[in-house]
């Protein structure tokens, strides 16, 4: 009686909100699938539904050029007159202080599908270092052991998956024995999904048991970190400052005491660091002020004369592109959390599988439906204070979004390789290169050899000579 009294109330619910054909399909499902579509539709937010049709998938919302724009102020990679030297010194001893007092934990967002990678399986299993061909996931966890050794602390690290990927993420740490860390501080959690929608506004099914969902953006970290308990952990752990990354970049710093130090003197809640725009169209979020306030606008949102517009000595006005890179403070996602986590949604249109009024399964060729998603960096201009820091691409950036050609594993690798030869060169260590400056061999430095220039000087009498040809790996 009380269960057909809820169905009752969610077929009213549906109706109010024009989703009935949800439980079309209703009469011939058993009851596990019955089961399985009410706690569906149960987690659906009927509070926004409506908002979301009429707002994001009905129309689209008005773009970044209507507003008044101008280049956010940031920390340059170098400081500039002693002033500024001064800081930048205080904040990286701050940073190493605040490494080493256990407050830094690691959290990487690998929850995406990896669509135009084309890689079957959690984006952090793609081999990628040139000589060893480490996983990504091998690699941050290696930079983890690395910076708990040298800051003598322990690192929690965060891995956030998603439906699609999370139990085969599980299992690649699982087989490859958390990569050698201790168990305990590795933390892997789910993030959400929202619903798909056709043009028309319906909420699509996949089957007729199943709601055509997708994962909540990376903006949906801040709810799945409390959701999962992770926020709970960190709190006990007494974690106050967050390392967010994404997953595919091989050459981040995820321990970065200069970036942690700023951010913590500045009393910033959030911070992110940037880079110099290779091209004015880079697809790299662009950071700005609105209203005195620090904003990321993403680079599919940017008016393309924004974007080429340039000062009197031909840089870019808005040169600085985001690397996808902050520090979060703990404190910050629970006052999110509190608010609801009150990040705006961003539309996609796309190509989206689902069943027909009749039951039967359409696979378009065309976009059919939009999906939503939200993004971390909308809550930069929530922080009561923000820190940008400059860095520099070939240190620190090596994304890999594509197959091949731009920003794939060739160029990530051809980075990986061409910063080992700057760490080395920087130490004194000759390396062969060819007549165009092209790195002439192979060189792979493990996070335990060394996670930055500093650390190969105190390492120069382990480096063999190297030759043109040579593959050299240093652990
Ligand atoms: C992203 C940023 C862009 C930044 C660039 C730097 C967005 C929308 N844009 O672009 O501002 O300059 O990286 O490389 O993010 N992810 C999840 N769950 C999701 C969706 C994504 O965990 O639901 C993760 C992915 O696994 C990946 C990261 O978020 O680690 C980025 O996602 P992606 O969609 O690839 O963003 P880009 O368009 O490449």
């Amino acid at each position: 009686m009380a269960a057909q009294k809820s169905l009752e109330n969610i077929r009213n619910l549906l109706k109010k909100h024009r989703q009935s054909h949800l439980l079309a399909f209703w009469g011939q499902l058993n009851q596990a699938q019955k089961q399985n579509l009410l706690s569906q539709i149960e987690e659906l937010d009927f509070s926004q539904i409506d908002n979301w049709v009429a707002n994001l998938v009905k129309k689209t919302p008005a773009a970044a050029g209507q507003i008044d724009l101008i280049p956010a102020p940031f920390y340059s990679a170098h400081p500039t007159g002693q002033v500024q030297k001064r800081k930048y010194s205080e904040a990286v001893e701050l940073g190493k202080k605040l490494i080493s007092a256990g407050k830094v934990a690691a959290l990487v967002v690998a929850g995406g599908q990896g669509t135009r990678l084309g890689f079957e399986g959690p984006k952090g299993d793609l081999s990628i270092s040139p000589v060893k061909n480490k996983t990504l996931f091998r690699l941050f966890a290696e930079y983890i052991a690395a910076a708990s050794r040298k800051y003598q602390t322990v690192l929690p690290w965060y891995i956030m998956a998603s439906p699609l990927n999370y139990s085969q993420t599980i299992e690649a740490f699982r087989v490859n024995d958390y990569y050698a860390l201790d168990q305990n501080n590795v933390f892997i959690f789910e993030q959400g999904t929202l619903p798909n929608f056709s043009f028309d506004g319906r909420i699509l099914l996949a089957d007729k048991a199943t709601i055509a969902c997708s994962p909540d953006g990376h903006g949906g970290s801040f709810r799945a970190l409390r959701r999962s308990g992770a926020l709970k952990d960190m709190k006990k752990r007494g974690i106050e400052f967050i390392s967010y990354f994404q997953v595919d970049n091989p050459l981040v710093n995820i321990c970065d005491p200069l970036f942690i130090g700023l951010h913590a003197l500045d009393k910033a809640e959030m911070s992110s660091k940037v880079l110099i725009k290779a091209y004015p169209k880079e697809k790299l979020g662009n950071f700005c002020l609105v209203d005195g306030k620090v904003k990321v606008i993403e680079y599919s949102d940017m008016p393309d004369e924004l974007a080429e517009r340039r000062k009197h000595d031909g840089s870019l006005v808005f040169e600085m592109g985001s690397i996808a890179i902050h520090i979060i403070n703990r404190s910050l996602v629970e006052r999110l959390n509190e608010k609801g986590c009150p990040l705006p949604l961003h539309r996609a249109v796309k190509q989206i599988p689902h069943i027909d009024d009749s039951g039967n399964l359409v696979e378009p060729a065309e976009p059919n439906g939009i999906k939503l998603e939200s993004f971390v960096f909308d809550a930069v201009p929530l922080a009561s204070k923000s820190v940008i820091l400059e860095t520099l691409r070939e240190q620190e950036f090596a994304p890999i979004k594509n197959a091949a050609s731009v920003d794939s594993p060739e160029t990530a690798r051809q980075l990986m390789v061409g910063r080992a030869a700057d760490w080395l060169e920087s130490a004194g260590v000759t390396i062969p290169r060819k007549p165009d400056g092209s790195v002439d061999c192979l060189i792979e430095i493990a996070p335990s050899f060394a996670l930055d220039k500093d650390d190969i000087k105190t390492k120069l009498h382990q480096i063999p000579q190297i030759k043109s040809g040579d593959q050299v790996y240093l652990e």
